[in-house]
């Protein structure tokens, strides 16, 4: 029994972040992911690309359990997830941010990042207002000022700039203790200077936490992924370094040929 125990302990530790083995997923008749199998280490950054329709999001879902895969098995941190809902997930340390804002926008940064952390921290019903420095507090502090937002702490999210409720985004998804974060397209619509802000953010996040980012945009996902994995037709076309994925002649004619429209 504590054999068992301590086995799986040490397993949890050497284990990948996430493991996907033969994963489909069918809308129908309409095969959105095909038979993906993939690994990624603790820690690692890895960019997922692909023209629109295929199957980012989707995968994306079948990770966190938004939707069950059609077949196939998941493996987050070791523990087979696939039939874990969402929440189970999250506890585990899995986090996302979604394509489309979930913010809440006649509340103030702040508040909205402190409502997250209190979401996912335990007593989370308690009626009783935080004391002054309680611990929560001090977290949604540190995690406006991680994604930069400390200058706008309190203004209210409908008077932010479209590229600081991206940010905003990403302090939600680092609430809590997370150790695998799903981004999908947070670069979409951002200016010039808001894809330097946010390429400073992810780059600036601690080592130990992991993330798969769903990007359009090449020089974006060359800077904030560690590994490449490029899809096509809910099928893994590609995968490799960045500098692999971006000197592939198959990759190159995938994106000219219009494949890297931006997808919007
Ligand atoms: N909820 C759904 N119901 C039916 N079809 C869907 C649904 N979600 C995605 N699809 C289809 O699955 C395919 C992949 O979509 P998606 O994963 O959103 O692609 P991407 O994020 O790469 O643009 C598309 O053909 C899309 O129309
Ligand atoms: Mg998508």
């Amino acid at each position: 029994m504590a054999e068992t125990v301590a086995a799986r302990l040490s397993a949890a530790g050497t284990a990948a972040a996430l493991e996907l083995r033969g994963v489909s997923r069918y809308f129908g008749a309409l095969a959105a992911l095909v038979d993906i199998s993939m690994t990624v280490r603790p820690g690692e950054r890895r960019a997922v690309l692909g023209s629109n329709g295929a199957g980012k999001t989707t995968l994306f879902n079948c990770i966190t359990g938004d939707f069950a895969p059609t077949s196939g098995a998941i493996r987050l941190f070791g523990e087979d997830v696939t039939a874990f809902p969402p929440y189970e997930r999250i506890r585990r340390g899995l986090r996302r941010t979604y394509q489309i804002s979930l913010l809440f926008n006649g509340l103030s940064v702040i508040d909205n990042v402190y409502l997250a952390c209190r979401g996912v921290s335990r007593g989370r019903f308690s009626l009783i207002r935080p004391r002054r420095g309680d611990a929560l507090a001090q977290s949604a502090e540190d995690l406006v000022a991680a994604v930069h937002l400390h200058e706008v702490r309190d203004q209210l999210v409908a008077n932010l700039a479209y590229g600081q409720q991206r940010q905003l985004e990403i302090a939600l998804a680092l609430a809590g203790a997370p150790r695998f974060i799903l981004f999908d397209e947070p670069a979409a619509g951002l200016s010039p200077t808001e894809r330097a802000e946010l390429i400073e953010i992810l780059t600036g996040l601690p080592e130990h936490i992991g993330y798969m980012i769903i990007e359009h945009d090449m020089d974006v996902a060359l800077r904030v992924a560690t590994r490449v994995t490029m899809m096509h037709n809910g099928r893994i076309f590609k995968e490799g370094a960045p500098h692999e994925i971006e000197e592939d002649p198959e990759v190159q004619a995938l994106y000219l040929g219009g494949g890297g429209d931006g997808g919007r």
